[in-house]
Parts: C-alpha cells; structure tokens; sequence
C-alpha cells in the first residue's frame, strides 16, 4: 500500500497504526473548554489502565498527583498556551494509583488558518529506562569518589617515590658534579635512579627501569630500589653488586616482571669508571677534548629474571672535563611524527654537538630535544637522566 491508494484505504491503515501503537497516543480538541481528549489509543489503555470512555471528555492532567514535579507541568502549559510542541518527562500514575515515569511529547496540529485545533499526544512508559539511568548515575557517582580516592593516593605513592630519590646536591666533592633530571609519565612511575656515596669517597650511580607503568611499577621500583640500596655499599664491583641485586630481585619479581639497569662506580681520586649494564641503553661519554662521545656498553641481561645472571664490568680512565650521561629507555625511543626513532645514534649525534653545555642546561637541553623530536610536550615513558661531570 502506499500514499497513492484511495484515501479511504489510506485512511483506515493510518487509523490501524494509530489505534494499535505501542506507545500511548491521545488527541485533545484545543476549540473545547479545558482542551478535552477526544481520542486515546489501546496503548494508552494498556499504559495507564484507564478506558477510553474514563478519559474522553477529560483533560489529560488526571494522570498527575503528588509526586509531579509542577515546573514540568509550567512547562507543559506554556507549551500549550503558545501553541508550540514538547517533550518533557514527568511522574504520573495509572488508574491503580502506581507510579509511572512518562515520557510525553505534546504536537499541535492547524487548521488551513494556521490555528491550532488540536494537540496529539505521545505517551511513552520510561520507568525502567529512568531506574537504570539513575542506577548509573549512583554508580557514576561511585566510580567517580574511588577515581579521587585512586588519584589520592597515587599523589601519596608519588611523594613516597620521590622520598627515594636522591637529594638535589648530591655530590659534595669539588672534583666532580652530579645531577639528574627525572620525569615520570604517570604520577607515579617504573624508573628508579640512585646515587649513593661508597667507601673512599667514591659515588655509585644506578638508572634503572621497570616494566610497566603506574601503581605495578612503582611498586617493584620500591622493591628494587630498597635492595639496591641495602646491598650497594657493601660492593666495590658493579659487577658483583648487580648479582647480589640480580638475586635478591630474582626470589621477588614475578610473572614477567624484570629490571634493566645500569650501575656504575666512580672513584674521584683515580678518575676511574667502573661500570655495569644490564639492559639498559649504554651510557654515552662524551669527552670534551677530542668531541667523541662514547657508549660505555657491557654484556648483561636484564635482572630479575635469571638466578645465574651472566655479568660483565669495564673500567674506564676519565679526563677532566668529560661528562658522562646515564639515562632510562624514554630518550632514545621518543619517536618522531615520520615514525623514527631517536635511538642511541640519534643521542649520540646530538651530545657530539652540545655536549660541551654545563652539565645542567645540557640534561635540560636532552629533554628538550626528546620533545622537539616527537612533537609531544610529554615523553611516552618515564624519564630518567643522570649526568657525571669530571671538574678540573
Ligand atoms: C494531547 C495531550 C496529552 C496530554 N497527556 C498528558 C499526560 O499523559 N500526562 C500528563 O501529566 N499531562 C498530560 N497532558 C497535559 C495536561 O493535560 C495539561 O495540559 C497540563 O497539566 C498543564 O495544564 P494545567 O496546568 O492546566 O494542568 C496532556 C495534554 C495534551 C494536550
């Protein structure tokens, strides 16, 4: 059938569809005193359990009671006296006094001189749709105090963390300047550094990284990092300090949980770099009087995941003026919009050209570069650098 068939036809379809809808459907004549219903559907019928011959020649507000909110009604009125559509949601109740939440749109209809005759109604049942919103809304509003309660406490984790790094002057020696720059990506983060002072004078450097993020990785960063310091001092070797780490770590990290690191000792006295790498990028040497700049690297895995770790230690003799740069894994894997990544080269080519800056504006100038070279104001991981300056 369609809108071509004769009127008659067309007329007792619509006549069908309206009767039988779903929904609630009422018609109000406008011209009549108090705007009477004239017609009401079996959906109606079925909504509000009243019959047709209870409600025609009534106006439709015997669906309210105590419970209606009265500035929806206001809005009804106006809607009403000006002739224009709505579509409100109000509480109304069925014929046995139980409440039901209806959804209500409100149509005028016009004679050829634009004047309105009539009004149609649509009534719609919403009760579960509003129960299960408000539900939500209770469960949003849960979810949104544990999110604070999280956010709290990650803030109290954080400050916790940064109780473990080292303090700002951590060297005091004239002979040599030791700073860091360390920038966690969530509040809480997986890197760890250490610089602790050894017999003799001498400095132990450690950068390490976690796997993961957040809360997990803070957590074995904490692990980690308390064995490092409880078992540092009591080793001149990177080498054997990293096992006797390597086997603490090993009886404690689970599932695949692992740390890289890189350790290294310096002796102000001698000059002499002993140094450990465990997974980590190498650390780069850049040595100010013949502008090379060097990756200290060893063999070694990472640690944490093998009892009988296999370990290697290099020594190297340092000059005045060389510094040296210790760093986590987020400098040289920022990626640039091309897709490239900055790699050690990348740093190394970098390092070989402003490495001779104070040591200070040099790691301000690294982290610089990492967001200039992604295009982001923040780095994907945690960022760790720590930078080793011989005095004169
Ligand atoms: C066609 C039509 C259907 C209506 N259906 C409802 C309804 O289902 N529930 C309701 O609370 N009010 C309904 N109303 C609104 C009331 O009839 C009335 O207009 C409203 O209460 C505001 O007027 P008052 O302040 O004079 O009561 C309907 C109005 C019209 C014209």
């Amino acid at each position: 059938m369609s809108q071509t068939e004769p009127t008659e036809h067309w007329l007792r379809l619509l006549q069908e569809a309206v009767d039988r809808s779903a929904e609630g459907i009422t018609i109000s004549d406008a011209s009549r005193p108090d705007n009477p219903i004239v017609y009401a559907n079996e959906g109606f019928e079925r909504l509000t359990g009243y019959t047709r011959q209870d409600v025609i020649g009534q106006n439709c507000r015997f669906l309210q009671g105590p419970m209606t909110d009265q500035d929806t009604v206001s809005t009804i009125r106006r809607a009403i006296e000006q002739g224009t559509e709505c579509t409100v949601e109000l509480r109304n109740q069925r014929k046995d006094s139980t409440p039901f939440w209806n959804r209500l749109s409100i149509t005028p209809l016009r004679n050829e001189a634009g004047r309105v005759t009539h009004f149609v109604g649509v009534q719609s049942d919403i009760t579960e749709l509003k129960e299960t919103r408000d539900q939500l809304e209770i469960a949003n509003q849960g979810l949104e105090q544990f999110r604070r309660e999280i956010t709290q406490q990650m803030e109290q984790a954080r400050k916790a963390q940064e109780f473990l790094l080292p303090p700002a002057g951590v060297t005091k020696d004239p002979r040599v300047d030791i700073v860091y720059k360390y920038v966690p990506t969530t509040q809480i983060g997986g890197d760890l550094l250490d610089i602790v002072q050894l017999q003799d004078d001498a400095y132990g450097i450690l950068v390490a990284d976690v796997t993961g993020h957040g809360i997990h990785a803070a957590l074995l960063s904490f692990t980690a990092s308390m064995a490092f310091k409880s078992i540092a001092p009591q080793y001149r070797s990177t080498k054997a300090a990293m096992r006797a780490v390597n086997e603490t770590l090993c009886g404690q990290l689970h599932d695949d949980n692992f740390v890289a690191m890189f350790y290294a000792i310096l002796d102000p006295t001698t000059q002499s770099l002993t140094y450990t790498q465990a997974g980590t990028p190498p650390a780069l040497l850049v040595r100010r009087q013949t502008a090379e700049v060097i990756p200290l690297h060893t063999r070694g895995t990472v640690i944490g995941v093998l009892d009988d770790i296999q370990l290697e230690e290099q020594r190297i003799q340092l000059e005045t003026d060389d510094k040296v740069l210790f760093y986590s894994d987020a400098i040289v894997e920022s990626i640039n919009p091309a897709g490239e990544m900055l790699g050690v080269a990348g740093l190394q080519a970098f390092l070989a050209e402003r490495g001779h800056l104070p040591l200070k504006a040099l790691l301000d100038e690294i982290y610089a570069y990492g967001q200039e070279f992604s295009g982001q104001a923040t780095y994907d991981d945690d960022f760790t650098l720590v930078g080793l300056e011989i005095e004169d």
